[in-house]
């Protein structure tokens, strides 16, 4: 694919995901506080910045895991095909269990996740999506949290990327072409 030049344009800033994230750990910690332990568990790659802040804001007992889908490849379309490329290193039976992703945007990855999980027979499972596309939704999945609803555009930063760039930014921007064919 020939690199086309883009812009970033801020979306969401840095301090409004950090005040979001200690609203929603309040949210979580409530809905599991007689939790002996909760795994939370990463959905690789885009969720990583995400669940370094969340888990640091929640005060439980937690196992932090990660599992890998594949959903976008280098794309910037969603393929409705979802295989796990890497499994979970611990168990989860039993167990409390929150998975952590990146956005929902179809919501191909994330309910093939989920019932993927309930497989393996955890006690409470959960999940929880920063950004959510509510526009793209193909199948009915809703999280149980979301951080920002956002309307149909492509975003990076904050642990997303596109083509495995701009993970980096701190904050999340919209991605806008900046050549004719824009
Ligand atoms: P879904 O299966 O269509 O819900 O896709 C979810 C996955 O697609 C997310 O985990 C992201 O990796 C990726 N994705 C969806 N929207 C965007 C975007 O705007 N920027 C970068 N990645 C995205
Ligand atoms: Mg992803």
């Amino acid at each position: 694919m020939p690199h086309r030049p883009y812009a970033i344009d801020e979306m969401i800033s840095a301090k409004s995901i950090a005040a979001r994230i200690e609203d929603l750990a309040r949210d979580i910690q409530a809905d599991f506080a007689n939790t002996d332990k909760l795994v939370v568990v990463g959905l690789l790659r885009g969720s990583f910045v995400f669940i370094a802040d969340l888990v640091r804001e929640l005060d439980l007992p937690v196992e932090v895991d990660f599992l890998e889908a594949s959903s976008y490849g280098d794309a910037m379309e969603s393929s409705r095909e979802v295989r796990i490329f890497k499994d979970l290193r611990g168990q989860i039976e039993g167990r409390d269990v929150l998975v952590v992703e990146d956005i929902i945007d179809t919501g191909h990855t994330l309910s093939h996740v989920s019932d993927y999980l309930q497989t393996k027979h955890p006690a409470r499972l959960r999940s929880i999506a920063l950004l959510d596309k509510p526009a793209r939704r193909e199948v009915d999945f809703k999280a149980d949290w979301t951080g920002f609803e956002i309307p149909d555009e492509f975003v990076v930063g904050y642990g997303i990327d596109f083509a495995q760039r701009n993970r980096n930014l701190p904050f999340i921007g919209k991605v806008r072409f900046t050549d004719d064919a824009a």
